[in-house]
């Protein structure tokens, strides 16, 4: 089925006490809008239509996208007035979906079980223990619809009813038009309510029907800070139930974050406290230590990350050991059985298979072969103040501890460089070469001593 869908993100979120508007605000990582805009894509929307308003032109900048077209609010007054908005952009054959930018956990599946008895207006209604803030579905001795009431409208015996609008609704599109242009703004809040327009269409003879979500926290908006931490635990502890239901092992289902789309082959374990973000694939077997931070990276099988280890945009092979305490950055790549140790920093480099770097160095732009050591202290010097350089070190190479390699440089196969080495000229395959700093110890030498002041 055809369908248009509207998100309603204009409104300022007074609560959030912030510059941002509402909508941008993030919940695992993205957005809140993000996740709506998600979901209509899953339903397969024809087009998504996105009405902002608050925060100036900051919601279609951040959100800017081929399949969706942004209507202006201004100034917002009220739900009704923002679809009025969007009018435009609807085509007239497809049923219109209305969702909140401020509702960002709805599921594609409770939208399509709503989407299929459209033939009229179908209002997605909640039953909550605690309705208050709410609109309230009133019916009446049929249990038929009459309308929606606002709190803030609402009588005594009004307040008392627990099924509530969760503001999303299906609309026939041709009749949006006709509806909205009757709508009052003469209620408590003075604004135009898109709720009246239930009470708009049983006048007009168009059947107005419900669905219930079966899951309450599926229609939560984030109005505070507060609610957008409840509603991040909520999201956070569904997927890591999803991914034990998978079979991956986390040693806390409660200190895990994903922010983002993670993959897990069998048998992945995942420690405490780790924050995966973006697109992070994990191989079979790959172990992840505690405290470990991970952005858009793939991790080849049976490789294990020790805590506090951080990696940001690379490929790491399989059967590595990275860390503990380790950084990799962007534009690394790791062969098979790489070992990066503690305190190593690796930049924009490929290390191939069985290489090592186990403590204290710096690998920066640099092409590494196949069984080389790098030593601790090693620091690839690829910075010259003004250009970046590379430093290629060949296979089979052993680098000493505390060398310098200044880039541009080239280590040939099977080099070894000595300890200490500041090496400013390439080094030829197969040799030793160390730069000179002679020992030297000085006869009748003796270490100063603190002049003591001698009492009178
Ligand atoms: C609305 C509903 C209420 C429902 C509740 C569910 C109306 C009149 N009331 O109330 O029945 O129970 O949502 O959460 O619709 N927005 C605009 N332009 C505006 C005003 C709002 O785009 O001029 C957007 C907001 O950004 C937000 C959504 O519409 O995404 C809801 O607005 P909000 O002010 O939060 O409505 P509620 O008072 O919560
Ligand atoms: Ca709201």
């Amino acid at each position: 089925m055809a369908i248009n869908v509207v998100i309603l993100a204009a409104g300022q979120g007074k609560r959030m006490y912030s510059r941002r508007p509402k909508v941008l605000h993030e919940l695992a990582g993205r957005p809140l809008i993000a996740h709506v805009i998600e979901t209509a894509r899953a339903l397969g929307a024809g087009r998504i239509c996105v009405v902002y308003g608050h925060g100036g032109e900051q919601v279609p900048q951040t959100m800017k996208s081929p399949d969706i077209v942004f209507a202006r609010q201004e100034p917002q007054l009220g739900t009704g007035h923002a679809l009025q908005q969007a009018l435009p952009h609807l085509s007239a054959a497809a049923t219109t979906l209305v969702l909140y930018g401020d509702v960002p956990l709805v599921r594609p599946e409770t939208l399509g079980a709503m989407l299929d008895r459209t033939k009229g207006v179908v209002v997605l209604t909640a039953e909550l223990d605690e309705p208050t803030g709410y609109g309230r579905i009133v019916r009446d001795k049929t249990d038929r619809v009459t309308k929606i009431v606002e709190e803030k409208d609402a009588s005594k015996a009004e307040r008392k009813i627990r099924e509530v609008n969760t503001g999303i609704m299906a609309l026939p599109t041709r009749k949006i038009a006709g509806w909205l242009g009757k709508l009052k703004n003469h209620n408590s809040q003075g604004e135009y309510y898109l709720t009246d327009i239930v009470a708009l269409a049983l006048a007009d003879g168009v059947a107005v029907k419900t669905t219930k979500t079966r899951e309450a926290w599926e229609m939560m908006g984030v109005n505070s800070k507060t609610q957008l931490a409840q509603l991040e635990r909520l999201y956070q502890a569904q997927a890591a139930n999803r991914l034990l239901e998978q079979g991956v092992s986390l040693a806390d289902p409660l200190r895990l974050d994903v922010r983002g789309q993670l993959t897990c082959g069998t048998d992945v374990r995942i420690d405490i406290n780790c924050v995966l973000e973006g697109k992070v694939t994990l191989g079979a077997d790959v172990e992840i230590g505690a405290n470990c931070v991970l952005r858009n990276v793939e991790i080849g099988a049976g490789t294990r990350i020790e805590p506090f280890t951080h990696i940001d945009e690379a490929v790491i092979g399989a059967g590595c050991r990275v860390g503990p305490y380790a950084r990799i950055r962007p534009g690394t790549r790791l062969g098979e059985d790489v070992h990066i140790g503690n305190f190593v920093e690796v930049k924009n480099s490929e290390v191939a298979a069985h290489s090592k770097a186990n403590h204290l160095a710096y690998v920066g732009d640099s092409t590494v072969g196949r069984n080389v050591n790098i030593g601790a202290g090693t620091i690839t010097c690829n910075y010259d103040g003004a250009n970046k350089h590379r430093t290629v070190i060949e296979d089979d190479v052993h680098i000493g501890s505390d060398v310098q390699l200044v880039a541009p440089v080239t280590i040939g196969k099977g080099a070894t460089i000595g300890a200490g080495a500041t090496i400013t000229k390439d080094a030829p395959p197969g040799k030793l070469t160390f730069t000179k700093a002679e020992q030297v110890t000085k006869p009748g030498w003796q270490r100063p001593q603190k002049k003591v002041r001698s009492e009178k």
